[in-house]
């Protein structure tokens, strides 16, 4: 299967054969966003041209349809990552949203000095939701702080404790790219009856993720990091603790009944899914789903650190490049984030534009984890299962220019 992925899956995406700047486009922003296969794209177009209908509406045929298509993408999604039943999945616009529900939703059951614990990595949507409810509720906002090679020390999980009522972090750095313990996190939490919410927009992508392996109270991520479209993402929960939470967003199809002065909510997954649903996304994430597990995610992981060992590998012999996050590559998916001496990271990811090449520079959304590295921004290119060693060669080569271009002798 290996070999299928050296072969070629990049035809699968038709994107990837647009030139930009007159070159081959070596897309390697995929942290950020990834392409569509031709069998999402054809599953979004035929939802579309053969199904369009309001779920959970009508009695309409078309209604029903689209209904059986939703439903469809909800026990895709539970198998894919080993869920009891499909109430416990609830469809969002994406990680973001996912993990403002939870922190509205769960902020009843905090009292004035609980702790929420996050790690200084986080994206800050991982951060900003659980900061306002601090500051409306009095809680304590904790964080676990990383060593220089992007782990986590040991020392620091003894900041899990009784006072600790949630531990929410991500599994993957959308930065360093570290894979953090999760399993070990979350049965600290446990022990500590804290509540663990996982997110897991830059790892499940990636990597095989069971929520009862690694049992996750919550876990959220977004369709559009896996293949799959925009403006969906997925909430899931265990069905006991989502049973007591109150609704976040109100309205249609949310409900039980509605009185002039008062209502009554649905049962859950329904109670958090107010207005129409994002029906196409639901398909079009069915279909991601199925194209990632035809591959294989551990097949897709191999690929991945065969290319990140190969890219390191590579960017060390360049002696003005410096790495940041975990140099042992157990530890480490498929992101590196990275500064050129002397140029800013704007400079050099527009000079790669130039090569074709798509990366990200900036802050990367983690403020904070900058600011603790002492860092304002670094440039970023994360690797994902349709590109393959030229792209990385590409990237090198083009690396080896960035200071020429800017007037450096090398
Ligand atoms: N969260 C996405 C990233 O890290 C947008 O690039």
């Amino acid at each position: 299967m290996i070999d299928k992925i050296k072969v070629n899956f990049k035809e699968d995406f038709p994107i990837l054969e647009k030139k930009v700047n007159g070159r081959r486009l070596v897309y390697l922003d995929n942290a950020a966003t990834t392409q569509k296969p031709k069998s999402v794209i054809d599953a979004i177009s035929d939802y579309y041209k053969n199904h369009n209908g309001n779920p959970h509406r009508g009695a309409h045929s078309l209604s029903v349809e689209a209904t059986s298509l939703y439903d469809d993408a909800k026990e895709a999604v539970k198998n894919f990552i080993n869920a009891d039943s499909i109430d416990e999945i609830i469809f969002t616009k994406n990680s973001t949203e996912s993990l403002n529900l939870l922190a509205y939703s769960l902020s009843e059951d905090f009292k004035e000095n609980d702790e929420i614990l996050l790690c200084i990595s986080e994206h800050h949507s991982n951060i900003l939701p659980w900061m306002r409810i601090a500051k409306e509720k009095n809680l304590k906002l904790k964080y676990i702080y990383i060593d220089e090679n992007g782990s986590i020390p040991e020392s620091e999980y003894e900041k899990i404790t009784k006072k600790t009522k949630l531990v929410s972090i991500a599994q993957m750095s959308n930065v360093l790219g570290t894979i953090y313990p999760i399993k070990k996190i979350s049965k600290i939490a446990h022990e500590n009856d804290a509540i663990i919410v996982v997110d897991a927009a830059q790892s499940i992508p990636h990597l095989k993720v069971d929520v009862k392996d690694i049992d996750a109270d919550f876990l959220v991520f977004s369709a559009h990091k896996m293949l799959g479209p925009m403006g969906i993402g997925v909430l899931y929960g265990k069905k006991h603790l989502l049973d007591n939470m109150p609704p976040f967003l109100l309205g249609g199809d949310m409900i039980e009944y509605v009185y002039e002065n008062d209502a009554t909510f649905a049962e859950v997954p329904f109670r958090f899914e107010a207005g129409t649903q994002n029906v196409e996304g639901a398909v079009g994430l069915k279909a991601a789903i199925d194209y990632i597990e035809k591959i294989g995610l551990q097949n897709i992981e191999a690929h991945e650190k065969m290319l990140t060992e190969y890219a390191v590998k590579e960017m060390l012999k360049i002696p003005y490049i410096e790495i940041y996050g975990p140099m042992d590559l157990e530890k480490r998916g498929g992101i590196i984030s990275f500064n050129v001496k002397d140029i800013h990271p704007h400079d050099v990811s527009t000079i790669l534009d130039s090569y074709g090449i798509a990366s990200r520079a900036g802050h990367h959304c983690c403020q904070p984890l900058m600011r603790y590295m002492n860092l304002n921004s670094s440039v970023r290119v994360s690797f994902y299962l349709y590109n393959n060693m030229e792209d990385i060669d590409v990237l090198i080569d083009a690396l080896k220019n960035v200071r020429k271009w800017l007037g450096y002798g090398s």
